[in-house]
């Protein structure tokens, strides 16, 4: 496990979504019923920031060609993205989350 900082939980809860870049990675942030999770920011399919698109019932549309992610499992629901996004774990200590990019 490596876990490293990143921004505050409260950032994330007041917009939704938020990128970030740690470890020299572009992750996205999502607050999903007063949890975050973090998953890979960039489409599986071709480069779009999934942060920019829309987020309902726990999934993030991208907003290039509306292909579907579970943002919990990471898992490509609909075409045209066929590939999973790569999930981390996510954690809270003192208002930071960190995330583990192993
Ligand atoms: Fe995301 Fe095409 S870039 S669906």
């Amino acid at each position: 496990m490596t876990w490293h900082p990143s921004i505050p939980a409260a950032e994330v809860h007041a917009k939704g979504s938020v990128g970030v870049e740690v470890d020299g990675l572009r992750l996205a942030l999502f607050s999903l019923e007063g949890e975050i999770h973090a998953t890979g920011n960039i489409c599986t399919h071709a480069f779009a920031l999934l942060t920019e698109g829309h987020v309902e019932n726990g999934c993030v549309e991208c907003p290039l060609h509306q292909g579907l992610f579970d943002i919990r499992s990471g898992k490509a629901l609909s075409a045209p993205v066929t590939r999973d996004i790569a999930t981390y774990d996510a954690k809270v200590e003192d208002g930071i989350v960190w995330i583990d990019t192993e």
